[in-house]
């Protein structure tokens, strides 16, 4: 512990050294920082055991507390304080003290946050600590790839692993709640957000989520070091029309069931402590006020123990949807639809207590959500140790941090296309390599979207990883062409077809800064923006091998640009080590094993286009569709082909899920089941044989698909069922089975309740969702 005080001791003294605020600090808090500054160190030494609090079970200590509140501290824990750091303690210092402020976000300095802790632990009546948010969403000081970068993993280990730094790090500040994992299903590329999500699957969703979930929360919620985790939007989000972020969504509920809130139901079944309401609006009902989602079948079905917090400020957005008239009756709906924490705004705080004077909400429906919230605390062990001493964790930025974030860069990029082979790269055969483009030294930019805490400072980018790699073995020519992506002015252009020319190679480093995606950030056109095309045409001209590595928040249609380069490597933004680990993908030194979590359009008009659709009763084949150009006026119609495609796109996208090419050689043979036939609620394994033939040794991502050849509503042509990430040496051959229960293959069907239903089913095993190597079996009723 002595170090510990010694560690806050001088954070505090750094604190109040800082010229910045020392300038500003005629304030209040500026002089109680500086009087306290020993004081805050004191608190380190001991942990608060508040004898109302800390005995009995949760439950019990809750009840206790419950017992001892008026309903203005009980509305108090309903509601969060949007915060900034330096002088919240003065603002928010009379609202803690009065008990009506149950959390803040948005405030990460440690001093700050300690003095939070202490104004409400130790002036408020009931000493009832904070809940401290932040949105961590793919990392903290550390950024790891965006979550769709790291979706395209498909490694829950390294996404476990990822959280768990980003918790550690982000708890040395004191924030001890993350708005993460973001786990909204997207099958559209034009919305912001897709940056943030998994992507396009539930399964996959569910997987990692569940991943994300354990890595912040650790296996001792209570311990130093965790945080708590908060699945969102719940629900339906990712689904917003046109992709137009905050947009209405409208799903069936069949497929509501089926897909967009399998994942929720995952976190839930890993044990998430909270729940994010989204934004938008679901079937009529925006999702903060909707009693079906939150009610029926968040708490009612899934048995959801944990609370719920409303998006920012989207209590009082009820009225601006059309559901409410004013702010009140959006506290009332809020709070009735299951909503038990407002964040940010103040609907609850004003007009609360005059809905329980009125009988409108009962005391009962209030106790259930503040208790919901103090469970949280307790468990959390905030009771017990309100404070963070930064000394107790491990520091920013540690080895450990760069390592798993250049081992997710690593497994998150996707090779799309790599013709004649022309990656990996070799320093033997190189003599120059002209490397070229506005992202390939943006140590901003590759970081991408919700990095409030992000290092720009340590991030490495793709020329300083390329530089450190090749050293003085090959001479690299540097050109950044655009000074954004969206540059639309092309004068540097001929000196990057200099570079080029008189290089051997050329390395393109294209895509999209990283305010491209994120929140409110959607796109109608996602092509690559400003003069990229003509930039990759340009150079195409000096007739050198042309890689294109591209950095983005989302699916790119790449069609204009995909027959001018040689090679793809999609490296989403990568994060604080993305340099290097593109550098290494480049060069050999680790193969590319990133597979796609999220299908790529050829253009816009596709979407939305994923693997898992409906077969229709019009399925497109390749001898049944037209392309515009070869039509035949004088034909009959049927010449068209007549089933489910467009006349000038097809019916394929550009990459599938799933999609993602090796510099091994990986052949999938003898698909099998462990029988023909598997019984309601039985175990069957498939399993296939997996070679390396290549020469390099590499993970490659296997992916179990199956179908359900008939249903009571008809069920997608193939969906992903299990996957697993392995590793070959060259030459090997191992045998990959999966297990399937016959629950994995449930679903909701028209009465919405979930069935196995017996019947015919294939399976398919391979490395794309594309893999044709199928087999058959068949569930049969018990008895
Ligand atoms: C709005 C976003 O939708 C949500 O994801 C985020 O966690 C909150 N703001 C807090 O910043």
């Amino acid at each position: 512990m002595q170090g510990g005080r010694a560690a806050l001791s001088k954070s505090v003294r750094r604190y109040m050294n800082d010229s910045s605020r020392v300038g500003a600090m005629t304030s209040h808090f500026g002089v109680l920082v500086a009087l306290r500054g020993m004081l805050l160190v004191t608190f380190m030494s001991t942990s608060i055991a508040n004898p109302l609090n800390s005995t009995g079970s949760i439950d019990q200590r809750v009840a206790k507390l419950l017992a001892q509140m008026t309903l203005a501290e009980k509305i108090g824990q309903m509601s969060q304080a949007n915060a900034s750091d330096g002088y919240a303690p003065d603002y928010l210092g009379d609202g803690l003290r009065a008990g009506r402020i149950g959390s803040v976000l948005n405030v990460v300095d440690v001093v700050v946050v300690n003095e939070l802790q202490r104004i409400a632990v130790e002036e408020s009546r009931l000493g009832i600590p904070l809940m401290v948010g932040r949105d961590v969403i793919h990392g903290f000081k550390t950024v790891m790839p965006i979550p769709l970068g790291q979706a395209a993993t498909w490694n829950p280990d390294i996404v476990r692993d990822a959280a768990r730094i980003a918790a550690l790090e982000a708890a040395t500040t004191g924030v001890n709640w993350t708005f993460a994992p973001m786990i909204d299903i997207s099958r559209d590329p034009r919305w912001g957000r897709i940056a943030e999500s998994p992507g396009e699957d539930p399964y996959l969703a569910s997987r990692l989520g569940a991943a994300m979930v354990e890595g912040f929360q650790g296996d001792d919620i209570a311990e130093r070091g965790t945080i708590a985790a908060c699945a969102k939007h719940f629900a339906g989000y990712g689904a917003a029309e046109s992709g137009r972020d905050y947009a209405t969504t409208n799903i069936p509920e069949n497929e509501l069931r089926n897909v967009y809130l399998q994942p929720f139901k995952a976190v839930v079944d890993a044990g998430v402590m909270t729940l994010m309401t989204s934004f938008s609006d679901l079937n009529g009902v925006p999702a903060t006020g909707n009693e079906f989602l939150l009610r029926e079948v968040l708490r009612e079905e899934w048995r959801f123990g944990g609370f719920v917090v409303s998006d920012y400020d989207s209590v009082r957005q009820l009225a601006i949807h059309g559901l409410t008239g004013n702010d009140k009756d959006s506290a009332f709906e809020a709070v009735m639809a299951g909503v038990d924490m407002e964040m940010a705004g103040d609907a609850y705080i004003k007009h609360l207590a005059e809905l329980v004077e009125e009988g409108r909400i009962s005391i009962d429906t209030i106790d259930s959500a503040v208790a919901s919230i103090l469970r949280a605390k307790i468990r959390l062990g905030l009771f017990e140790n309100p404070y963070t001493d930064p000394a107790e964790l491990p520091p920013l930025g540690s080895e450990i941090a760069l390592q798993t974030a250049k081992k997710a860069a690593l497994q998150s990029a996707v090779l799309l296309k790599n013709d004649q082979e022309v990656l990996p790269l070799s320093t033997d055969q190189l003599n120059s390599l002209a490397v070229v483009g506005p992202l390939a030294d943006a140590p901003y930019e590759q970081l991408g979207t919700w990095v409030f805490d992000g290092d720009r400072e340590t991030s490495i980018t793709g020329i300083e990883g390329i530089r450190d790699l090749v050293g003085d073995e090959v001479d690299v020519n540097y050109v950044r062409a655009m000074d954004t992506s969206r540059s639309r002015a092309s004068k540097s252009f001929d000196e990057a077809v200099e570079a080029a020319r008189g290089s051997d190679a050329v390395v393109l480093f294209l895509g999209e800064e990283s305010i491209l995606s994120g929140e409110a950030h959607s796109r109608a056109d996602i092509n690559l923006p400003g003069e990229q095309a003509e930039l990759v045409r340009r150079v195409r001209e000096a007739g050198k091998p042309v890689v294109a590595v591209i950095m983005a928040g989302r699916p790119l249609t790449l069609t204009n640009i995909i027959d001018e380069v040689d090679a793809i490597l999609f490296a989403w933004h990568p994060g604080t080590m993305g340099g290097p680990a593109i550098a290494d993908l480049l060069f050999g030194v680790e193969s590319p094993s990133g597979k796609l979590p999220v299908t790529f359009p050829r253009m816009v008009g596709q979407i939305p286009i994923y693997y898992n659709q409906k077969n229709t009763g019009k399925p497109p084949s390749p001898d049944k569709i037209v392309h515009i150009d070869d039509i035949d006026t004088h034909a009959p119609q049927t010449s068209f082909g007549m089933t489910a495609f467009h006349l000038d796109a097809g019916y394929t996208p550009l990459f599938p899920f799933g999609h993602g090419l090796t510099y091994a050689e990986f052949g999938y043979a003898n698909i099998r089941t462990s029988a023909d036939e598997v019984t309601v609620g039985d175990v069957l394994i498939v399993s296939a044989d997996l070679t390396n033939h290549g020469d390099i040794a590499a993970d490659e991502v296997v992916q179990l698909y199956v179908r359900d050849l008939v249903g009571n509503v008809t069920r997608p042509v193939r969906e992903l069922k299990g996957f697993r990430r392995v590793r070959l040496e060259p030459g090997q051959t191992i045998n990959v089975d999966f297990e399937l229960h016959t629950d994995d293959l449930s679903f909701y069907g028209r009465n919405m309740r979930l069935t196995t239903e017996p019947g015919e089913f294939h399976a398919w095993i391979g490395g794309s969702s594309e893999t044709k190597l199928r087999t058959e079996f068949c569930i049969i009723a018990c008895n």
